[in-house]
């Protein structure tokens, strides 16, 4: 039996290519959200955190020219908050929600965040095993906090972002995951 080579770098999968979100990618955007959330929101809620929410950041992640991932956070001076994040149901499990992760933390670090929040489902557990792998841990629990059937939150927090703790721990995994993709 012939081994399999590795690809050759022509071969590889693009990476993601990270840019801000702008109001043209709305449609491909909530189509990732239709099919990732219960509670999803509307387009004209998406519209407003770009066009209005001067404490929003939203970024879309591309492959191959392809809406495939999306992400927004708030950074309200030292308090940053990510309020969505997503990928196409189809190119789960391949490093490209990590990577939006990635990205929202270096971008709320850069725009001063000392820590970031965030509410995730008690059933989502690979959200939360992605949260825990950057650091994140559970602070508390809001009972029945999402309306479509009473799911209770977790909320999560990784503080500390501008110690050098944090920064090594990012750096690390940044490289690691650049290398696996
Ligand atoms: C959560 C989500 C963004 C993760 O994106 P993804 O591209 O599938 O995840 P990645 O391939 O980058 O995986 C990164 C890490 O996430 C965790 N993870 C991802 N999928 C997982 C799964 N099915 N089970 C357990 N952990 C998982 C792991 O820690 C993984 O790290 P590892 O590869 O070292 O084990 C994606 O599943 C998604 O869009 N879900 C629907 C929307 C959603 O729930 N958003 C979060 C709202 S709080």
């Amino acid at each position: 039996m012939k081994a399999e080579l590795p690809p050759t770098p022509a071969e590889r999968p693009e990476r993601l290519a990270i840019a801000r979100m702008s109001t043209n990618d709305i449609p491909e955007v909530t189509r990732i959200e239709r099919a990732s959330f219960a509670t999803t929101w509307p387009a004209d809620a998406f519209f407003n955190e770009l066009s209005t929410n001067k404490l929003a950041h939203y970024f879309v992640g591309r492959l191959e020219g392809r809406i495939v991932a999306y992400g927004g956070i708030w950074v309200i001076l030292e308090d940053s908050h990510i309020t969505t994040v997503a990928v196409a149901p189809e190119l789960r499990g391949r490093g490209l929600g990590e990577a939006m992760l990635v990205h929202l933390l270096d971008r709320a670090i850069e725009r001063g965040a000392a820590w970031m929040t965030l509410e995730v489902r008690e059933s989502n557990t690979a959200a939360q095993s992605l949260y825990r792998k950057y650091g994140f841990t559970t602070v508390t629990m809001r009972k029945g906090y999402y309306s479509d059937d009473n799911e209770s939150a977790l909320v999560m927090w990784a503080g500390n972002l501008k110690s050098a703790l944090f920064r090594n721990r990012l750096d690390v995994l940044r490289a690691r995951h650049e290398r696996a993709s």
